[in-house]
């Protein structure tokens, strides 16, 4: 008799710090690219592509701005709050750069309107601009991965977890899913080359 082939078992559904790590890698990866767009912008030898990086950017404001970090910060980090007070000087820091994060992310949209048809010093506004926002923003990820990411482990129950991972559950990254394989790296590819 003929074997069936075997039903592989169905997978546990991803927790809230399964898909924190997939989002964090997947901007890492924007972020990244982003970052080294910088030296060939400061040197003049590009102008950007302004609809690649209003993808891109449009990308951070839709996905980042307006499901990760207030996800954190009214599931993960409300409840971290409600178990030790040791993890709040870094939540406050990381709760202000939320707060700020958009203003600057729509600073560098106006930047990068500029360029087009700009001069020299329009580019290297936006450059300025480009490399503090990838750079902070890299930075407030590897915050979160080392220090909150291991305080959560430590201080969160099982029960404490449901609603956080049930949160994180309702969303989906636009472009990747989990993981940095998306259409979008044919975009940031694109921006590389162009650079
Ligand atoms: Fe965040
Ligand atoms: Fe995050």
């Amino acid at each position: 008799m003929r074997r069936l082939p075997a039903i592989p078992p169905p997978r546990p559904p991803l927790t809230a710090l399964d898909i924190i790590d997939g989002e964090h890698r997947s901007l890492a990866a924007v972020l990244d690219a982003l970052g080294r767009y910088v030296e060939p912008l400061r040197q003049h030898r590009v102008r950007p592509d302004c609809d690649v990086f209003a993808t891109i950017l449009a990308y951070i404001e839709t996905f980042a701005d307006r499901f990760h970090h207030p996800k954190e910060d009214e599931f993960l980090f409300r409840a971290l709050r409600g178990r030790t007070r040791e993890a709040d000087p870094v939540l406050r820091r990381l709760q202000h750069e939320h707060a700020v994060g958009p203003a600057e992310l729509e600073a560098l949209k106006g930047a990068l309107l500029r360029t087009r048809g700009g001069g020299e010093r329009d580019l290297d506004e936006f450059a300025f601009r480009l490399e503090a926002y990838a750079r902070g923003q890299a930075e407030h990820l590897r915050v979160e991965d080392d220090l909150v990411v291991p305080m959560a482990r430590r201080f969160l129950t099982p029960r404490d977890w449901e609603p956080i991972d049930a949160a994180f559950r309702a969303h989906r990254d636009p472009f990747f899913g989990i993981g940095a394989n998306g259409p979008i790296g044919g975009l940031m590819r694109r921006a590389v080359a162009l650079a």
